[in-house]
């Protein structure tokens, strides 16, 4: 259990942070005591805001004293109320926005070193500004942080190439619960010094210590990039399609995401300026974008011979490569908003499953039908990464019904319907959101004896007093049988 932070436990870290890096101002609070999705609200003693690796680990140092809660967060856009203080008020809120400096970049060792508050984008740029790139990119990426990425295991649009953020991270530097820092930024391509501590805090959701800052692999900018819109009928065909694809351009094809009909025609209605790209609509639509490097030949050559051959043979219905980067930008647009659009339309049990590519369309297809099937009424909106296998199968309420009674009355049952028919086709209830606190309940039912005893007994090791990042993916004994939250 976690204390109530004393007023004498406040003063000294007021002191130490200074104005900047303290505040207990319910203002200043306020946006960070919500979940991005609106769902889950809790509460905080104070915001601490330290601007160095030294200040965090004396925060946690004192923190691990007094044995008082604390909640890491970046960009606050975590999809499962990961960064989401409890509800008692009890916990500190430590936010990394005042660490944002990008220590160092190097072409020769294609490596960034970015403090864990610099956000996705301006590590974008910085990376351009060398002529590279850091190869992980998703809709928030404008507020999202790198500490929060790699806390998270973040997933997004280019996995398919390049895996989720645990393959880019070359090195980590962290304030363990004790106060201690870990010193892992050295960006060696190999080391084998057994259990590897920057793996376990990647993807650990702030629960083993406070990621400060991380060296990260890029790759060289992009040369020519070809982005197309299909239209095509069977979910089966886009498999087909991303194989092809594949064996005409080799490793060119980065991003192939899928969008229903019903998803685009969302996107269409809420976000402004959008259009679609096709002229008819059709069941399901591909965003797919291959790239080369400088001087190689242009992948929209390949990428429009094997998209003209596929409707020539039938497997396609159409296709439309933008024809030039601000085309191509508002194709991306579209998919990009499909998470806004679906908020700005109603609530929804939202899911984040993977299963085998290629179990992907029976899934997409059958878990539609059995869904709506046992929830008579509910609406399936499954979108997301088709090639990496990860779709975001979300359920909207019945039409006429109010969303958020719905939400409270079946939105537990079926969201274990849901990752009960992705772990029945061997796929997981979280591919890269992380559970946090929304999926607790249902990682606890599914995980398995083995890997929760594994689970506690390494928090327990990191953090024996608990202080990190409380009643956050490491489920407590009781976590099944409180049932959790839903969706
Ligand atoms: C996406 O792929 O758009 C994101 O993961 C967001 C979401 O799941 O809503
Ligand atoms: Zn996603």
């Amino acid at each position: 259990m976690t204390c109530v932070p004393d007023a004498t436990l406040l003063d000294t870290l007021a002191r130490l942070l200074g104005p900047k890096g303290f505040t207990r101002d319910p203002a200043d609070l306020a946006p960070w005591l919500t979940d991005w999705r609106g769902r889950v609200h809790g509460a905080a003693a104070a915001l601490l805001s330290p601007s160095s690796t030294a200040e965090v680990a004396e925060v946690l140092r004192l923190a691990d004293k007094h044995r008082v809660a604390i909640v890491p967060q970046g960009g606050n856009t975590s999809m499962v109320a990961g960064a989401t203080p409890p509800a008692d008020g009890a916990a500190l809120i430590l936010s990394t926005r005042r660490m944002h400096a990008i220590r160092s970049l190097s072409a020769e060792d294609n490596v960034a070193v970015a403090e864990a508050g610099v956000v996705l984008s301006d590590l974008h740029d910085a990376a351009a500004s060398i002529g590279r790139r850091f190869p992980l990119s998703l809709a928030s990426k404008g507020t999202a942080t790198i500490g929060g990425l790699i806390s998270t295991n973040a997933g997004g649009t280019q996995v398919l190439r390049f895996g989720t953020m645990r393959a880019l991270v070359l090195g980590i530097e962290a304030v363990l619960p004790s106060g201690e820092i870990f010193d892992g930024l050295s960006a060696l391509r190999k080391d084998n010094r057994g259990y590897d501590l920057r793996q376990l805090l990647a993807g650990a959701e702030g629960t083993l210590g406070v990621i400060t800052a991380a060296s990260l692999r890029l790759v060289p900018a992009i040369g020519l990039r070809a982005v197309a819109w299909v239209g095509l009928r069977e979910s089966q065909a886009a498999i087909t399609l991303l194989r092809r694809l594949e064996a005409a351009t080799g490793e060119a094809v980065e991003s192939f995401e899928i969008v229903p009909d019903e998803g685009l025609a969302l996107v269409l209605r809420h976000i402004p300026g959008t259009r679609a790209p096709l002229a008819d609509a059709h069941r399901w639509n591909l965003l797919i974008e291959a790239v080369a490097p400088a001087g190689a030949a242009d992948p929209a050559d390949s990428l429009g011979t094997v998209l003209g051959d596929a409707i020539a043979d039938g497997l396609i219905e159409d296709a439309a490569i933008a024809a030039n980067e601000a085309q191509a930008e508002s194709f991306w647009r579209l998919r990009e908003s499909m998470s806004e659009a679906e908020r700005i339309d109603g609530l929804a049990a939202k899911h984040d499953v993977s299963v085998p590519v290629s179990a992907m369309p029976a899934f997409l297809d059958e878990g539609r039908a059995a869904v709506e099937a046992r929830f008579p009424g509910t609406r399936v909106l499954a979108f997301g990464h088709l090639g990496d296998g990860n779709v975001h199968f979300n359920v909207r309420a019945p039409i006429g019904v109010d969303d958020r009674a719905w939400l409270e009355r079946d939105g537990k049952a079926v969201s274990a319907f849901v990752h009960d028919m992705a772990g029945a086709r061997g796929g997981s209830l979280s591919a890269e959101h992380g559970i946090g606190q929304t999926k607790l309940a249902d990682f606890a039912r599914t995980a398995g004896p083995a890997r929760l005893a594994a689970l506690r007994a390494i928090k327990e090791a990191l953090d024996p007093r608990g202080i990190m990042n409380p009643g956050k993916l490491v489920p407590g004994p009781r976590a099944v049988a409180q049932g959790g939250r839903s969706q």
